[in-house]
């Protein structure tokens, strides 16, 4: 009798387990419908790729490793250089571009020369333009509709 129930009970996991690993299936499709939609919106998937640019510049300057930085770093340049960046066109916009690039740079130059101490600083430096921008968009935008 205990045997038998415990054969039901069994099937029962079985059953809950395929039930919860279809319902999985498709959560994972979704989830890899994702690019379609992320391709809809070119900032935003830049915009991401870049905070995972940052956290490898993070991570390279936590761990001293100059090939990290560098590995971020070009990631960072390459999206700053790209078109879609340039959402506003206003001198203001151009120069927190213009100084996120430099000071991505100069922190490369000093990670590659083992000067990790003002490589720290110059990524305080291209963080601070993340909010710079940030803020002057936002400023910009309400701005708009006001
Ligand atoms: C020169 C301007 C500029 C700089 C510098 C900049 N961004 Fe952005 N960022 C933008 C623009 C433009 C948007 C889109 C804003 C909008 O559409 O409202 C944006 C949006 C974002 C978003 C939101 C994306 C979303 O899901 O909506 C994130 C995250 C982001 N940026 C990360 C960063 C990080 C991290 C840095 C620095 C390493 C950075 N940005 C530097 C211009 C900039």
């Amino acid at each position: 009798m205990f045997s038998i129930s415990r054969q039901t009970l069994r099937r029962f996991l079985v059953i809950t387990l395929c039930a919860a690993a279809a319902a999985a299936t498709s959560s994972f499709s979704t989830a890899q419908d994702e690019p379609k939609k992320e391709k809809q919106n070119p900032i935003e998937t830049r915009m991401r790729a870049k905070l995972s640019a940052s956290a490898t510049v993070l991570e390279g300057l936590a761990t001293e490793d100059a090939a990290l930085v560098s590995e971020g770093s070009k990631v960072l340049l390459d999206l700053s250089k790209a078109e879609v960046w340039q959402v506003l066109k206003d001198t203001e916009y151009r120069e927190h571009t213009q100084g996120f690039r430099n000071a991505v740079r100069r922190m490369e130059e000093a990670a590659k020369e083992k000067q990790f101490a003002s490589a720290q600083l110059e990524w305080l430096e291209a963080t601070k333009k993340c909010f710079d921008c940030h803020n002057h968009i936002r400023k910009t935008k309400n701005a708009a509709t006001k």
